[in-house]
Order: C-alpha cells, then structure tokens, then sequence
C-alpha cells in the first residue's frame, strides 16, 4: 500500500468517525497532515521522540539545535543537506540566479528532506534511513532537486519586486499598462503587494529578506507551501498540496502571472 491510498483508508476511517484525522484537511495544522512523520510507522523505530508522537521534533527541537553562521535555522534539529543546486534557466527569462544564493531562507530547510539526500528521520541525535525517492514503500511523493537539480523546477531564489531590482513588475490588481518588455522587468508578474487568490496574505508576506542578496525580498519554496498546512487555501477533496493559493483554475499562477 502507498501513502496516497494509506491516506484515503485514513479518511475513510475518519469518516466513519472512529478516527479523527482532521490534519490531512488543509489549513487544520501538522498533526495528521502530510508533514506529521508520526503516521509514516517505519520512521523513527526505537527513537522515543517518534515513540511519543511528538510531530515538532523531525524538524524543531527546543534546545541544543543545529546553528549555522547567520543561517536561518528555526530551532531547527534536522540535518541540513549540504548538496548545491543547479538554477532553473530559459531564454525568456528576467531574473538572477546566483546558485550560492539561492538556497538562503526556508528553501534549504525544505531540501534536507525533499531532495533525498539525507533521511526524513535524521532528527536531533538520531540517525534515520528513510529516504524520499528512495523508499518507495514509505513515501509516494518523488524528490525535488534530486542530485542538486532545480533546473527542471519553477525559479527560487531570485530577487521578487521591482522596487527592490527584482522581476515582478505588474500592478498589485488589474492588468498592467502596456510597455516594452525591458531586461529584467516583466509587466506581467505582479508586485509583491499583490495578494495570493482567495487569502489576505500579501506576496511580500511569503518572500525572505535575504542578507545574501543586499537585505532584499527573494522567492523560496515557501513563497508558494506553507510548511504547517495553516495558511495554504488547497481545495477541499483535492490533493493537498500545501499551497497558498488553491490549484483549482490554477489560482495559484494567477496569483502572480498576469495570463
Ligand atoms: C516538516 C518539517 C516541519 C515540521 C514537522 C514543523 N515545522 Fe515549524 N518550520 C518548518 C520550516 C521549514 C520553517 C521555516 C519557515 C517557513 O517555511 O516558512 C518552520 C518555522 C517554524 C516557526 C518559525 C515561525 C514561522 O512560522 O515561520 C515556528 C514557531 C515553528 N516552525 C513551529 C513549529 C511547531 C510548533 C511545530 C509542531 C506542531 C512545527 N513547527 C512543525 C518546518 C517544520
Ligand atoms: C523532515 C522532513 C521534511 C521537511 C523538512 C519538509 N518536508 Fe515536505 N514532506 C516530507 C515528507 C516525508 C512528505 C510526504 C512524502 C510522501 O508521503 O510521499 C512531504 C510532503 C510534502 C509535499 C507534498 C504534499 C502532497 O500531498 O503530495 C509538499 C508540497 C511538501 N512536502 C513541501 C515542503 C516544503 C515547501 C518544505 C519546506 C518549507 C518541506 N516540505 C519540508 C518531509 C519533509
Ligand atoms: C511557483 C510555486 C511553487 C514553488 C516556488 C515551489 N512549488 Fe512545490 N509545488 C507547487 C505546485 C503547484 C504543486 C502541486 C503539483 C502540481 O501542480 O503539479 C507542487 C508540488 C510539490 C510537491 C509534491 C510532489 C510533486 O513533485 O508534485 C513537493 C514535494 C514540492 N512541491 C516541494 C517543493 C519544494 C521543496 C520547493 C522549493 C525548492 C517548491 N516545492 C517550490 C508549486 C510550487
Ligand atoms: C509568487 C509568485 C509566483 C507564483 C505563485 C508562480 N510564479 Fe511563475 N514565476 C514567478 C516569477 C517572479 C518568475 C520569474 C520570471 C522572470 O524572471 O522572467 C516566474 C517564472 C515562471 C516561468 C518561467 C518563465 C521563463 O521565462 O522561463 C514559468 C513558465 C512560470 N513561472 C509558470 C508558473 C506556473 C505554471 C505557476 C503555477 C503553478 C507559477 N508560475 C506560479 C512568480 C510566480
């Protein structure tokens, strides 16, 4: 069985309300969700953190975490991977991509699971082996930037707002007024201001402040999941995929794609 069809056996457990598995429904939080380890039975094995259910600790522990230089690490207690990425790249597009960069803010955090070099239940002291992409049996979701490669992936990493150098041109609301198409100016993605469809959250909410890039807003993985599936407007009985704006008519991309 994979985690797709563990998952719908839970609902369907929960339905008949012997179960209440709410946090698979987006917004209810980490308990439950996708990003709860503790419904992944194999993880952790003898490790009592795992044992107690305690859902924080496969990423935050709150002392004696890991820290890094002026790295953000969130009371974090997962090892970090230590792979470099290789940047999305076309012709048409606008922004900088600075490979010793990009990673800066959450993105790096997500990758010391999500690229599959380091095990989801490498935790604190303890030294896991279940890896994505590598453990089919446990996980069904494939890596992202496998190997180091983001050049198959939507860009991170780059400066977002046209005040601040960056990209994103377009107005807040309505359509933009017809320009040239300058370098490094795209009038058809909007400003930061712009909110994410059907959510109070303003782009600029979701962008980090990068030290690296001159104390500017760059887009990371965050800038499109929310991690603690709180803030995310998935709709309801479709695959939660943890994003700010619902998947349904692509809202999402029309968050900040003006198409
Ligand atoms: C799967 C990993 C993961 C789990 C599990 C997790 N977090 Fe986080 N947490 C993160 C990441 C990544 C960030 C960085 C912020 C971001 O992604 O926007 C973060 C940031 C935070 C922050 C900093 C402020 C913020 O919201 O950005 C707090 C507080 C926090 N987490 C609390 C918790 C608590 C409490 C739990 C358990 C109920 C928890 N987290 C479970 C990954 C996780
Ligand atoms: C501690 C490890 C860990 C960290 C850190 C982590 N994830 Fe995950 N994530 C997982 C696992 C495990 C799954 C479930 C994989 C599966 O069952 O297929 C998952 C699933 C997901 C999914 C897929 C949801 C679905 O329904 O298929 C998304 C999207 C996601 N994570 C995004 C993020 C983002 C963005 C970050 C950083 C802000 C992050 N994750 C940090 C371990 C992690
Ligand atoms: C521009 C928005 C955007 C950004 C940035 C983004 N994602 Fe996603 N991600 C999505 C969407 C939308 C989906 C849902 C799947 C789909 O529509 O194909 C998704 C799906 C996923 C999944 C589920 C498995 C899969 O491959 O479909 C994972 C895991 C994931 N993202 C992790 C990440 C990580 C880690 C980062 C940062 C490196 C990231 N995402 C950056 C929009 C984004
Ligand atoms: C938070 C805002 C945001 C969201 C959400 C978002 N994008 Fe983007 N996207 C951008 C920015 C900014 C760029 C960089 C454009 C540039 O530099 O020319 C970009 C780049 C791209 C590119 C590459 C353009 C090129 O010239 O090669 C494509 C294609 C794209 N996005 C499609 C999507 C799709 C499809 C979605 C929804 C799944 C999406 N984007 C969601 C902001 C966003």
């Amino acid at each position: 069985m994979n985690k797709k069809t563990v998952l719908s056996a839970l609902s369907i457990v929960a339905l008949a309300g012997t179960v209440a598995f709410a946090g698979t429904a987006p917004r209810s939080g980490i308990p439950g969700s996708i990003h709860d380890m503790t419904q992944y039975g194999a993880l952790g094995g003898s490790d009592p953190e795992a044992q107690q259910g305690r859902v924080c600790a496969y990423c935050h522990t709150p002392h004696h975490a890991i820290t890094e230089g002026n790295d953000y690490l969130p009371l974090w207690s997962h090892t970090v991977t230590t792979q470099t990425f290789t940047p999305y790249a076309s012709a048409t597009i606008d922004a900088n991509i600075d490979p010793t960069t990009m990673m800066e803010g959450p993105s790096k955090l997500c990758m010391s699971c999500h690229d599959g070099s380091v095990a989801v239940d490498t935790h604190y002291a303890f030294n896991g082996g279940k890896k994505l992409q590598q453990d089919d049996n446990l996980f069904s979701t494939p890596a992202v930037g496998q190997n180091g490669n983001l050049s198959n992936d939507h860009p991170i990493g780059f400066i977002y707002d046209d005040a601040d150098g960056g990209v994103a041109k377009g107005p807040a609301t309505g359509d933009p007024t017809l320009g040239s198409h300058t370098d490094g100016k795209d009038e058809w993605i909007r400003t930061k201001s712009a909110k994410y469809a059907g959510s109070n959250l303003t782009i600029a909410d979701r962008l980090w402040v990068s030290a690296s890039q001159g104390g500017k807003p760059i887009m990371t993985c965050a800038t499109c999941h929310d991690v603690h599936n709180k803030k995310n407007q998935d709709a309801v009985g479709a695959t939660n995929y943890l994003l700010l704006a619902s998947n349904t008519g692509s809202a999402l991309c029309l968050s900040c794609h003006i198409k």
